[in-house]
């Protein structure tokens, strides 16, 4: 036997012993068996896995097929739900059958069983059928638990120190409280919440890995709590457990050193609930017999960094041993706890590590760490210090012209660790409550020795999944693509921040609504953006004006700017199309029709030319206004934007089944369109403001008669070629450069912004070092020297909205959007820009789709991989001869259909698998 048969036979048993242990699944019996393997995996509910904290009132579940079969569709599915996992896989004491429903839908199926009562734990499974008459075994047990769904479901209260000397930037108070199991514990969860963010520990484990919990919400009207399973934590007998909480963005720092933004005053609400083995409960809330006492944390914010005086820890204090008797009592907070909600996004986790890459002295003399990648978290480090030897870190993300260590730009952001060593042997130390973007750590007061055995920088962020994956031939587009995923880690904690770094890092709506379609390529960003556009409806105005930014802590006159506030609908818009989540556009239909509402009272016929508009924010400004500016007129943009609001709000109402408003907003959307004309074109179609942005947005809403926009794409590209084919857009002009360009057949231009070297353009920084997306196309000018320190971050997503392009048209991945969620998905590469190969994969809410083409002497190379349940239409570009698949003519496979040849391209019909298609490709004549 030759290695080839040996691997051939091996291959064989693999499958069948994946085949038989589909068949010994519980529940196999009951079924048709499935002559190859078919089965269902990947079950969420509410977009989680296994979720402990459920509020919704009738919870979604999803799944994914799992097949290697070509073509396979669910035709239909049986969900079943019970209180117990052992008979449900009985099908016996259901609370819950779906019964088999012939549906083809496979993601956000509504449970619709009797209403769950908080803290129900339910168990679920499904099954599906397929087109190839196969039929799945039943699924994997999953489950979900649901959380404290009424007030009243709350006995903890809401407990405070009783310090009055406590304030912002002061000490964290540590509360504790020592108890006693009676029994041995079959199961405890943990209800918590905070002022503030805390840091929980049960004798003496941290509890879960979750930071700067509870998160940021509009904590007056929501405030989340976390659910943890503690089981493993607790003993029976003596327990203790002890919280720590900082200021957070409860009453930390904030933009123009507001502080104080929700309340004065930390406080704690914790509620553990204990069932023993016996069945019998117990439950340990917060209340008046808990102790609070301050420790090590003599402060801590989000924009200074934390002083830490390891002299004054209080050892041990988390265990029951500890003797707290000197402690202080507790404040007991009579606060209504009508506001709480379950954490529906995902947590701050802690993520990738990374070591000094080199230590070195700057030309002033700091001794200074390179970790190699700007980051947001913090340092770790294991050092050895004399009691009251302090050591201070400090935190940059760049060093300037000269090498020495730059924190300007941080403006009033100390982004400081100061640590006291207590003069133990090596002491361990990381922040808590607070987070610094950085590339470059400036250690002052300790002179031994530093490296990766005694220092290490984390990143932490939103725990999304990273779903997507790009890369190419050319290493300046893939750090470009290295660059657009980072300014998302960094800038996804808890809510999407304009920046991590200086004294702002705030939920800026303009840079969320142009880097929110590339978010949803990266990373699964559905719980983020749903949670975070629940506090932007409860935030919005009552007149509908929607704040600058959301959580807004501005006061109110800081709201209703275009291209900022219209994220009430292009967020939904994205989420609903990236996921094929209807439920976001229900819940946000108010909200987006309030904010079309305010634009309409505060226009005049049908034009808004009011109001203060940020407009194409950063746009390029050349060396002064005389010398190439593009600035664009802030209320063309301001229209153009009320057009395209209007249009998604019609998007929504149409896929709700709003009839009524669908042909309202028509009507309106139709005389927002010719109000633009008339105001802001001419009759030939030039625009007044003769910028590339002005052309965008009008091309890209289709503001323009069909037949002048043509002529209109034209004279876009001559802008362009004006700037020797250089980007000028901002903010605004910029996620959608490219898309215009691709749709009016100007690819190649597209491509020529894009491998753009000099500035302005995206390749500028990745030339100039950069590991993330820079706020301003010369952060770092031409002449070595930086922009306006107050202004000038060095990670801020906005120009990162360029990834969308990256995967829509370089490696063509895209929803049909009449089968959103990429359930039609469509497949059109579009080589270029000297690529000679790209590589894209995206995990949808069906599976993987795939789409890696490569060029060799004109043979284009395709592989494809389309998850089961959906179909794909597939655009191959310039076939010059007869298309293989896997070494077969087209023509001969049955799988592909609706062949057909538009110009040169052609086009495919296919259901899920894996395809390899191989042509000669047409190579364009060069234009230039
Ligand atoms: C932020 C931006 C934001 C802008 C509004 C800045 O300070 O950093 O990203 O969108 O203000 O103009």
């Amino acid at each position: 036997m030759n290695s080839t048969q040996l691997t051939s036979m091996l291959k064989k048993v693999c499958l069948s012993i994946v085949t038989l242990s589909f068949l010994y699944q519980p529940g196999f019996s009951q079924v048709q068996h499935a002559p190859v393997p078919f089965r269902v995996d990947n079950l969420t509910c509410e977009y989680k896995t296994n979720p402990i904290a459920v509020d919704a009132g009738n919870p979604r579940m999803s799944w994914k097929l799992i097949s290697l079969e070509r073509g396979i569709q669910q035709t239909s599915y049986e969900l079943r739900v019970g209180n117990n996992a052992v008979s449900l896989t009985k099908g016996k004491d259901l609370i819950w059958t779906s019964g088999r429903v012939f549906s083809d839908q496979s993601v956000h199926i509504y449970y619709g069983g009797p209403m769950l009562s908080s803290r129900q734990k339910v168990y679920w499974q499904v099954r599906v059928w397929n087109n190839k008459n196969q039929a799945s075994p039943w699924s994997m047990v999953n489950f979900w638990k649901m959380g404290l769904l009424k007030p009243t479901d709350w006995t903890a209260k809401w407990i405070q120190d009783n310090y009055t000397s406590d304030t912002t930037g002061g000490p964290s108070p540590m509360f504790r409280k020592s108890f006693k199991l009676d029994r041995k514990v079959r199961a405890a969860h943990l209800y918590i919440s905070a002022h503030g963010v805390f840091e929980a520990k049960l004798n003496g484990k941290r509890v879960g890995n979750d930071y700067f919990a509870p998160g940021w919400t509009s904590y007056n009207k929501r405030i989340q709590y976390q659910v943890y399973d503690v089981t493993s934590s607790l003993q029976k007998g003596n327990n203790a457990v002890g919280v720590t909480i900082g200021d957070g963005w409860y009453r930390g720092y904030t933009y123009n050193r507001k502080k104080d933004v929700y309340g004065k005053k930390l406080a704690l609400l914790f509620q553990l609930e204990v069932v023993y083995t016996n069945g019998q409960k117990q439950i340990i809330t917060s209340d008046k017999s808990w102790k609070v006492a301050y420790g090590a944390i003599r402060s801590s914010s989000f924009f200074d960094g934390e002083l830490y005086d390891a002299r004054k820890d209080k050892l041990n204090w988390t265990s029951p041993l500890y003797k707290d008797q000197n402690w202080d009592t507790v404040r007991v907070d009579e606060t209504i706890k009508d506001n709480l909600i379950a954490t529906s996004g995902p947590s701050v986790k802690k993520h990738e590590k990374f070591l000094p890459l080199k230590v070195f002295n700057t030309p002033e003399g700091d001794r200074v760490v390179d970790f190699g990648q700007n980051l947001v978290g913090w340092v770790q480090f294991k050092l050895k210090g004399k009691a009251g030897d302090t050591i201070r870190l400090f935190h940059a993300e760049v060093l300037d012209q000269k090498g020495n260590f730059y924190t300007k730009n941080l403006r009033t952001a100390k982004q400081e660790i100061t640590y006291v060593f207590k003069g133990d042997s090596a002491e361990t130390y990381e922040p808590h409550f607070t987070f610094q973007g950085f590339r470059y750590l400036k250690v002052v007061g300790y002179s031994g020795p530093l490296d990766s055995t005694n220092l290490a920088a984390y990143a932490l962020y939103s725990d999304m999944a990273q779903t997507g994956k790009f890369s190419t031939s050319n290493p300046l587009i893939n750090q470009l693509q290295h660059n657009i995923q980072w300014g998302q880690k960094g800038n996804f904690i808890d809510v999407p921040t304009d920046c991590p770094q200086r004294d702002e890092r705030m939920g800026w709506t303009g840079d969320a609504q142009a880097f929110c379609r590339t978010a949803t390529f990266n990373m699964d960003v559905a719980g983020f953006f749903t949670k975070w556009l629940k506090d932007l409806s409860a935030d919005q105005h009552k007149d509908g004006a929607v704040p600058y930014v959301i959580p807004n802590m501005l006061d109110s006159a800081s709201s209703a700017a275009s291209g900022w506030s219209d994220v009430s609908t292009i967020v939904p818009w994205n989420i609903y199309l990236a996921y094929g989540d209807k439920q976001v556009l229900q819940q946000q239909y108010e909200s987006m029709k309030k904010w079309v509402g305010y634009i309409q009272f505060h226009s005049r016929n049908y034009l808004w030319d009011t109001g203060n508009h940020f407009g194409d924010w950063l746009f390029y400004a050349g060396t002064n206004y005389e010398d190439g500016a593009a600035l664009t007129d802030k209320n063309l943009i301001a229209q153009a934007f009320y057009a395209h609001s209007t249009q998604l709000l019609i998007n929504a109402a149409k896929v709700l089944g709003k009839n009524d408003d669908v042909a309202t907003y028509t009507q309106l959307l139709g005389n927002i369109v010719k109000a633009f004309q008339s105001e802001y074109v001419t009759p030939n179609g030039r625009m007044i403001s003769g910028t590339q942005t002005s052309y965008v947005l009008a091309l890209n809403f289709d503001l323009l008669p069909e037949n002048l926009r043509e002529s209109a794409a034209k004279r876009l590209v001559g802008n362009i070629e004006d700037y020797d084919d250089h980007i000028t857009t901002g903010f605004l002009g910029t996620p959608y450069i490219c898309h215009v360009l691709s749709r009016f057949g100007h690819t190649d231009m597209a491509y020529e912004l894009l491998m753009k070297e000099s500035y302005p353009s995206w390749l500028y920084p990745v030339k100039n070092g950069a590991t993330t997306i820079w706020e301003r196309w010369d952060g770092i000018k031409p002449d070595g020297s930086f922009e306006d320190p107050e202004m000038n971050s060095f990670n801020h997503y906005a120009y990162g909205a360029i990834g969308d392009w990256m995967y829509r048209v370089i490696a063509g991945i895209n929803t049909d959007e009449a089968s959103p969620g990429f359930h039609k998905i469509l497949i059109a590469p579009h080589p270029g820009g000297k690529l000679t190969s790209t590589q894209a994969e995206l995990e949808t809410m069906y599976g993987k789709v795939k789409s890696a083409w490569s060029i060799d002497n004109n043979i284009f190379t395709f592989d494809v991989i389309v998850p089961p349940n959906t179909t794909a239409q597939v655009i191959l570009p310039a076939v010059t001869d007869q298309i293989t698949e896997n070494g077969l003519d087209i023509n001969t496979e049955k799988e592909i259909t609706g062949i057909r040849k538009v110009g040169n391209d052609e086009y495919l019909e296919i259901g899920s698998g894996t395809y390899h298609f191989v042509y000669t490709m047409k190579i364009p004549a060069k234009k230039k």
